[in-house]
């Protein structure tokens, strides 16, 4: 995959020589190229925004910068585009669903705005010859979107083939497929400051593990995100799942409602 990104704070993305995305970047499942934007202002401050139209605070960065900038990392007429992603709060939510997708795309360009952001017919122009998202993390306002350029990465770059060493582990943890939460997991010692590991985990019962693990999962899933339980499939649902939730008050909704 090649993914590239634009700042103004090209230092902000220098974690991503570490750790799996660093590996990822050595095995060469990624090709990572991070611009700075200054390059593309031409002003003799290479300046990138300006006070915005119609008033109120902050600055707005320019489009004329920005548009010179994509126009060099997508050269007019690249066949296929890539995917332009803006992080921005006021974009969609990113979520595990979007990192998947986003794992499949052989092409990914990132534009981080600072300030009060990009001025809007930046996507739109963009978006005339490549396909475009606003992505945001959460209901939250970071800086610029450096940071989220980061947790975006890291989020897809584990999916990429060849990345985690065991690919099992990817199916079993929070956010993945069975939409639960993931159960509490333990190592040694068996005994810690008065706390044992449950004993069931020392059993070597692996279906009753099993049971146990998805029971965890559940009241997890019940106590943290309850807004995860309205979204499950009650057909992925057992007696002993409903049994679980029942316990904890919460029941199915009735099919079709
Ligand atoms: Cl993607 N960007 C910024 N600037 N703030 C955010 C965000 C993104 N997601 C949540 N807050």
């Amino acid at each position: 995959m090649r993914v590239d990104v634009v700042t103004i704070f090209p230092e902000y993305l220098a974690p991503l020589r570490l750790s799996l995305v660093g590996r990822a970047r050595e095995i060469g499942v990624l090709d990572l190229n991070v611009h700075d934007l200054r390059e593309w202002a031409t002003d003799r401050h290479r300046s990138v925004d300006d006070t915005p139209y119609g008033g109120g605070a902050g600055m707005v960065m320019r489009p004329d910068v920005w548009g010179a900038a994509l126009d060099t990392v997508v050269p007019p007429g690249a066949a296929p585009p890539p995917r332009l992603l803006v992080p921005t709060p006021s974009g969609r939510l990113f979520d595990q669903r979007v990192a998947e997708e986003l794992a499949r795309e052989p092409w990914v360009v990132f534009a981080c705005g600072r300030y009060e952001g990009i001025d809007a017919r930046l996507v739109d122009e963009a978006a005339t010859r490549m396909p475009v998202d606003e992505i945001s993390l959460g209901d939250y306002v970071l800086t610029g979107g450096d940071a989220a350029v980061l947790v975006i990465l890291e989020a897809v770059t584990r999916l990429l083939p060849g990345v985690v060493g065991n690919p099992e582990s990817l199916v079993e943890e929070s956010h993945s497929q069975n939409g639960l939460l993931e159960y509490p997991v333990y190592t040694k010692p068996p005994s810690w400051r008065g706390r044992d590991v449950p004993e069931i985990l020392l059993s070597g019962h692996h279906a009753n593990i099993g049971r146990w693990r998805r029971d965890q999962a559940l009241r997890r899933t019940a106590r943290h995100r309850p807004d995860l339980l309205g979204r499950l499939d009650p057909a992925t649902l057992d007696d002993r799942d409903l049994a679980v939730l029942a316990e904890l008050g919460w029941s199915p909704a009735p099919p079709g409602g």
